[in-house]
C-alpha cells in the first residue's frame, strides 16, 4: 500500500505492562484499516516487547529516549506529536495516566502528550487496586475533564491472579473505538472548515431537486407473529437524505425498518414490506428528480402468508416457498421520466466491482454505490462506510469515511451528472 493512500496518521504510545504484548495486535488492526502507526514506549514498556518488534513492523524508528544518539531526528517530540491525527495509548500504566494528568513531561512520552493537538485515547490496563486507587480515579476524572478519551478497562482475571476490573480491553474493540475517534474527528474538522461563507453559499447546490429514496430493511411476514428480514439500520439512507436536505433538496423518505430515527427536514412515508414500499414509491415518483435506492429489499417472501400462527409439529423440517418481490429500482428506471437520476446501491460479500456493474447495467442506473459489507467498518450498523461509487464514465474507490461524508460524495457525483 502506497504511504499516499494510508487515511489516518497514528501515535501509539505503549507503556511498561504486561499487556503491552497486545499493542502489537492494535498496531496490525489499525494498519490493515490503512492508518500509518508510528510507535513511542516508556523505557519499561521495553522490559515487555522489545522496539525492534514495534520497528520491524511499522518499518520506522520506534521512540523511547529522544535524547538517544541512535534518535535520527533532534526535536522527535515535537515532529511526532503534531503529525498525528491520533495519539493512541495502549496499555496506559497508572504512573503514565498520573503523569498525563498532572503535565509531567520527563520522558518521549509524556512530552509527546503535552506537545500534541491530536485526539488522544487511552486504553488502561493494571492491577485492579491500582485501578480502584482514589489517586487514579482522580487523574482519570481530570483527563477526561481536559477532553481525554477512554476505552475502558473490563473485569476479568488479572496478570497477578487476582479477579476486578483493570483487565486491557478486547484489541478489536480499541482498534474500532479508534477508527471511530478518528472519523469523528475528520468530521468535525471538515465541519468547521465547512463554516466559511463560500462553502455556506454552496450547500444549496442541488437546491431546486427533489430526492425520493428509500431506506431500510423490509419485513415480509410469514404468520402474525414471524417475518423474514435483514440487518439494514437505514443508517446509510437517513445520511444520504440528512446530506441532501442541507444541500437545499426536497427529500421523500420510504422507510422500512430502521433501527435509527430519520433526519429532521425531509417527509417519511413508512412503508414495512417489499410490496409496501413499491406502491409507496410509485406513487411519489412522479414528483422525484432523483431516486436513490438505498434500502435493503427482499427479494423473496413467503408465498402464502398464514392467517394463524403457524404451529410446531412433529415434522422435522418445514419447507417455507417464497416468491419474488417486485424489483423497485429496476421498476423506477424502467419509468423514468423527464431527467430523473437513478442511484442504486450495491452491497456485496464478493467480486464488489463486477457484481456491481452488471446490476449498473442490467437495472439501468446511473450510479451505483457498491460496497464490501466484510470490511472491517463497511457493515450493517456501522456508522462508517468504504465504498466505490461507479458511473458509465468510471469508478472512483473511496476510503473509510463517516456514512455522512460518504452521502456527501455521492450527492457530489449526482450533480456531476446533471451537469453533463
Ligand atoms: N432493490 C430494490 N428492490 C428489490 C431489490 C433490490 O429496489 N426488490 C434495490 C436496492 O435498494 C439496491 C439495489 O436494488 O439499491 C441492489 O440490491 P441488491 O439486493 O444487491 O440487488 P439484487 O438485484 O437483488 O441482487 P442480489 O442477487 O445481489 O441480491
Amino acid at each position: 500500500m502506497s504511504e499516499s493512500k494510508k487515511i489516518f496518521r497514528v501515535g501509539l504510545g505503549v507503556c511498561g505492562g504486561i499487556a503491552a504484548y497486545k499493542a502489537i495486535e492494535v498496531l496490525r488492526l489499525l494498519q490493515k484499516a490503512n492508518c500509518e502507526v508510528r510507535v513511542a514506549m516508556t523505557r519499561h514498556a521495553t522490559e515487555f516487547v522489545q522496539p525492534l518488534t514495534f520497528r520491524a513492523l511499522t518499518e520506522n524508528y520506534v521512540l523511547v529516549d529522544d535524547y538517544d544518539e541512535n534518535n535520527p531526528d533532534p526535536i522527535a517530540h515535537i515532529n511526532f506529536s503534531q503529525n498525528i491525527d491520533l495519539l493512541l495509548i495502549v496499555p496506559a500504566t497508572a504512573n503514565v495516566i498520573a503523569k498525563f494528568a498532572n503535565g509531567i513531561a520527563d520522558d518521549f512520552l509524556t512530552s509527546t502528550y503535552l506537545a500534541s493537538n491530536a485526539p488522544v485515547m487511552i486504553a488502561p490496563a493494571m492491577n485492579v487496586t491500582m485501578w480502584n486507587h482514589a489517586a487514579t480515579q482522580r487523574n482519570i476524572a481530570a483527563l477526561r475533564k481536559d477532553g481525554v478519551y477512554f476505552v475502558e478497562p473490563i473485569a476479568g482475571e488479572l496478570a497477578c491472579k487476582t479477579v476486578g476490573t483493570g483487565k486491557l480491553e478486547d484489541v478489536e474493540n480499541i482498534a474500532d473505538q479508534a477508527l471511530k475517534l478518528l472519523v469523528e474527528s475528520r468530521e468535525s474538522r471538515v465541519e468547521r472548515e465547512n463554516q466559511t461563507l463560500d462553502s455556506r453559499l454552496s450547500t444549496l447546490d442541488l437546491k431546486g431537486e427533489s430526492l425520493l429514496i428509500t431506506v431500510g430493511g423490509t419485513r415480509e411476514a410469514i404468520d402474525p407473529v414471524r417475518f423474514i428480514s435483514n440487518h439494514s439500520s437505514g443508517k446509510m439512507g437517513f445520511a444520504v437524505a440528512e446530506m441532501a436536505a442541507k444541500r437545499g433538496v426536497r427529500v421523500t423518505v420510504v422507510c422500512g425498518v430502521t433501527t435509527v430515527s430519520p433526519p429532521a427536514n425531509v417527509e417519511v412515508v413508512r412503508a414495512v414490506s417489499a410490496e409496501e414500499m413499491f406502491q409507496a414509491v410509485m406513487k411519489k415518483l412522479p414528483e422525484a428528480t432523483i431516486f436513490i435506492g438505498a434500502a435493503a429489499v427482499a427479494d423473496y417472501r413467503p408465498k402464502n402468508v398464514a392467517d394463524a400462527k403457524i404451529k410446531k409439529t412433529d415434522q422435522v423440517t418445514l419447507t417455507l416457498e417464497l416468491e419474488k418481490t417486485p424489483d423497485i429500482l429496476s421498476n423506477v428506471s424502467g419509468n423514468r421520466h423527464g431527467n430523473l437520476l437513478v442511484v442504486g446501491f450495491a452491497a456485496e460479500t464478493n467480486d464488489v466491482a463486477a457484481y456491481a456493474k452488471s446490476k449498473m447495467v442490467r437495472k439501468n442506473l446511473d450510479l451505483v454505490v457498491a460496497n464490501d459489507i466484510t470490511k472491517k467498518g463497511a457493515g450493517f450498523n456501522s456508522d462508517t462506510n468504504i465504498a466505490t461509487i461507479i458511473s458509465r464514465k468510471g469508478e472512483i474507490d473511496l476510503p473509510l469515511m463517516s456514512k455522512r461524508e460518504l452521502a456527501d460524495k455521492i450527492l457530489d457525483e449526482v450533480i456531476k451528472l446533471r451537469q453533463n
